[in-house]
């Protein structure tokens, strides 16, 4: 063996050269779209939160920009924090679960840019009063960001039927997630349209009842669609089957068709029966599936002792997916059967639940359980930083404050309750921050430890060698 140690397994040469072949080498374009994602939210959502909180508590006189403010603040953290992420993640992992081959770069690369290039545009032109210019940014940014939706659900589709065929949830959670982004690819462009009418707003009941058919089926879907194939097992658990996954996967889509559709009907009574049957019957799945697809309780006896406590964060985004999904089902009821208007607290409680729990914790989690430039830190042998600890509890308090201050909002004065908003925002922006350290430190140190594990590997290597 002319380039090799005794011991070693030769591997023959590639005999194929074609366009089929998959490359040996790692394929990080998911780090631009997690990087996109943090800068989103800890640049522009975050920040946004704290101000729109202080403007709406009387702090300083911008309280005439709050509606455009909160547009900005929403769709930074839906379409920049959470979409970035899902559709990094679903790029890099959906083929490798229908085993197909990865995407090459030229692919996914161009997704990024169209849809960071459209949440950008956009909070950039509802965040800052620029008169026409605003107005014809969100057009732009309409169909940037409807371009890269489109984009991510073709790829995401086309590896799902190409693949391998399962009757498993996860597939089925994942392609209901890429007609959805179908749905949301023509969503934007409308709106974006819209909104270049109006001011650079959205109207709000369209801009509403998007906001939560995004969140619950273009990126719950893939919540879902990924936690059940992966999550049960962490936790020394079956995945659940097609059969016990396909009710609560039936009413979640159903509940945000239905909302979506709401905003058409005229009537008022009409409107608010069906958008409340919609959070009625998403909210019953949303208590229904972090159970089966996800995890609540338990030891995530699967991972090693140093991965352990990343899984409490997906613990914490479970919960706070079930608090959701009572809060929906709160509103639902009072929205189809008694004064809508009552639901607002709940609404907007469940809301936050959801952004701020369930899918800023889960994506914390998941990062560090399934991102590649993690698993190297999951092996060493040393207890959790003072940076991992500072990010749970800064994160966890934020959603619980954020929750309760939605909650309250009609027994309690708006400006206590907005500077509390806004302490909410504050400890989310630093837990947040301190979790970008985590990632830079990981990428960063990785070329340290894989140095590390290699002498540790030929140090064993020799020890075991026969003498002579
Ligand atoms: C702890 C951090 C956060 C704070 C302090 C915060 C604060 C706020 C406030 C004050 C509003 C306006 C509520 C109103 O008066 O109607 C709002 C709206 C909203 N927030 Fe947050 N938020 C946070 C995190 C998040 C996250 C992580 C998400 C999603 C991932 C999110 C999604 C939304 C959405 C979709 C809206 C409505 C936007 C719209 O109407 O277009 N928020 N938030």
């Amino acid at each position: 063996m002319a380039n090799g140690r005794r011991g070693d397994i030769p591997l023959e040469m590639p005999l194929v050269q074609s366009a089929e072949v998959v490359p040996a080498v790692e394929d990080r374009s998911y780090v631009v779209f997690i990087m996109g994602a943090m800068v989103m939210a800890v640049g522009a959502g975050l920040v946004l939160a704290i101000l729109l909180s202080l403007a709406q508590s009387g702090a300083f006189g911008w309280e005439e920009r709050v509606p455009w403010l909160i547009q900005a603040h929403g769709w930074a953290q839906v379409q920049g924090w959470a979409g970035l992420f899902v559709a990094g993640m679903g790029l890099r992992l959906l083929p490798r679960f229908a085993a197909r081959q990865p995407f090459r770069r030229t692919r996914v690369l161009p997704v990024f840019a169209l849809l960071f290039g459209g949440a950008v545009t956009r909070v950039a032109a509802q965040a800052v009063d620029m008169g026409g210019l605003s107005e014809r940014l969100m057009a732009v940014s309409g169909v940037l960001a409807g371009a890269g939706a489109a984009s991510f659900s073709g790829l995401v589709l086309y590896a799902l039927l190409t693949g391998r065929k399962t009757n498993e949830p996860w597939r089925w959670f994942c392609m209901a997630g890429g007609v959805w982004w179908a749905v949301w690819a023509a969503l934007l462009v409308a709106q974006g349209m819209d909104a270049s009418a109006n001011g650079a707003y959205v109207p709000s009941l369209d801009d509403d009842a998007t906001a939560w058919t995004v969140m619950l089926a273009a990126i719950g879907n893939f919540i879902w669609g990924v936690q059940s194939r992966a999550v049960p097992v962490f936790f020394g658990r079956k995945t659940p089957s097609l059969r016990r996954a396909v009710v609560p996967g039936v009413l979640l889509n159903a509940g945000a068709a239905a909302v979506l559709v709401s905003p058409w009907l005229d009537d008022v009574d009409q409107r608010e029966a069906v958008m409340g049957a919609g959070f009625l019957l998403s909210g019953a799945a949303l208590i229904w599936l972090p159970p089966i697809a996800g995890s609540v309780w338990g030891r995530a006896r699967r991972l090693r002792p140093r991965a352990r406590r990343a899984s409490r964060f997906v613990l914490a985004a479970n919960v706070f997916a079930m608090i959701a999904g009572a809060l929906l089902v709160w509103a639902g009821v009072r929205m189809l059967f008694f004064d809508g208007d009552n639901a607002v607290p709940a609404r907007d409680a469940a809301r936050h639940a959801y952004g701020a729990g369930l899918i800023t914790l889960l994506i914390i989690g998941m990062a560090q359980l399934v991102a590649p430039f993690f698993a190297l830190r999951r092996v060493e042998a040393v207890g959790p930083s003072l940076v991992e600890r500072g990010a749970w509890w800064c994160l966890l308090t934020a959603a619980a404050l954020r929750v309760t201050t939605g909650l309250l909002a009609e027994a309690w004065d708006i400006e206590p309750r907005m500077q509390t908003s806004a302490l909410a925002g504050a400890l989310g922006w630093l837990g947040l921050l301190l979790f970008v350290a985590m990632v830079v430190d990981a990428i960063r140190s990785e070329p340290r430890m894989k140095a590390l594990m290699a002498e540790q590997a030929s140090a064993a290597r020799g020890r075991n060698r026969p003498p002579g």
